[in-house]
Parts: C-alpha cells; sequence; structure tokens
C-alpha cells in the first residue's frame, strides 16, 4: 500500500488515527504507534493523533479495557483524552487511517476535497500479515482487545519501518 507524500515537505507527517467511538482502537493505535515512532527516533518528524468519526465520548479517557490491555504491556495509556475527528482534521493530516472499512466510508463521506480522500487507507493496509479490519472490541470480551493490541503492534512496526524509508520508497 503507497504512502501518500507529505502535504508541506517541510512540515512534520501527520498521521491520523480513526476509529468510532476513539476509546478502544484508535487510541490504542496511537499509544502503540507514538511509542514506535518515538524508538525509531521519528518524532519530531512524524505527529499523531486519534479521533472518532463519532462524538459520544469526546474527552473522556480511554475505555478501561483498552487501557488495562495497553497498561499490561507496558504502555501508558492515561493521557488520551477522546476527540471527535472533523473536516479541518481530515484537511491537516498527511494521512488518516481508519480503524475498519466503515470508519472509511465515515471518512470518505466527511472529506471536504479529493486531495483529503486520497489520503485515507485502512490501518490495517499496512499490516504485514494482509489487509483486513481492526474488529471493534467493544462489545466483546477482554480477548478482543488482546487480538487489537497484537495487530496494532504488528502494524505499527511495519508502518514504522515504511515512514523510516520515506517516500521514495512508496
Ligand atoms: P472504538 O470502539 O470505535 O474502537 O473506540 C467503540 C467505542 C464506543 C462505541 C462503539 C465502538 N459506542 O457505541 O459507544
Amino acid at each position: 500500500m503507497d504512502l501518500p507524500p507529505p502535504r508541506r515537505p517541510d512540515a512534520p507527517y501527520s498521521v491520523a488515527l480513526v476509529c468510532l467511538g476513539n476509546i478502544c482502537r484508535s487510541p490504542m493505535a496511537h499509544v502503540v504507534l507514538q511509542d514506535r515512532v518515538e524508538a525509531a527516533g521519528l518524532a519530531p518528524r512524524v505527529l499523531l493523533r486519534s479521533a472518532g468519526t463519532a462524538g459520544w465520548h469526546v474527552g473522556r479517557p480511554m475505555d478501561r479495557r483498552a487501557a488495562a490491555t495497553l497498561t499490561a504491556a507496558g504502555y501508558d495509556a492515561s493521557r488520551h483524552r477522546a476527540h471527535q475527528l472533523s473536516a479541518d482534521d481530515a484537511q491537516d493530516s498527511d494521512l488518516v487511517l481508519a480503524m475498519d472499512s466503515s470508519n472509511l466510508a465515515d471518512l470518505a463521506a466527511l472529506a471536504p476535497d479529493g486531495e483529503t480522500r486520497s489520503r485515507l487507507r485502512r490501518f490495517r493496509d499496512f499490516d504485514p500479515e494482509g489487509p483486513g479490519d481492526v474488529p471493534d472490541p467493544y462489545y466483546g470480551d477482554e480477548s478482543g482487545f488482546d487480538e487489537v493490541l497484537a495487530m496494532v503492534e504488528r502494524t505499527a512496526d511495519a508502518l514504522v519501518r515504511r515512514l523510516a524509508a520515506g517516500w521514495a520508497s512508496a
């Protein structure tokens, strides 16, 4: 899957991670990808944000099961507060990663222009085990959160390798 080029070559590369509620999947992806970006020394050049297409949980911390799964794996889940994606947020991003196909369809409807639509991808388009949806764990049991973490970790590793390689290899 190609990586869209930066909108402004002199600015940090801005990546938005998007799910429905911004309390489970995209916050988990945000925390893990931030960890990988920092470990790769890319932190000044890659800016991350996460958001939901829906606004139901705006201002709240992540789901306690998502936070517990991250904490048990050694990540800091405490700083997240839910945010709803605006059209401006999408227009300000170089790459917008939807957690599932339904989020992707919602993003396509929200995107204000074709340039922004061309920057939409599914997060798992970069999964080395193949593309697909990150399943919504909200209505399931705890095991769903472990499954999300495993998908997010391997995809974040692959995505950071792509970001480190730059756009010539896209
Ligand atoms: P997320 O999960 O999109 O991964 O944050 C959900 C969170 C909340 C709801 C649905 C999915 N909800 O219906 O409130």
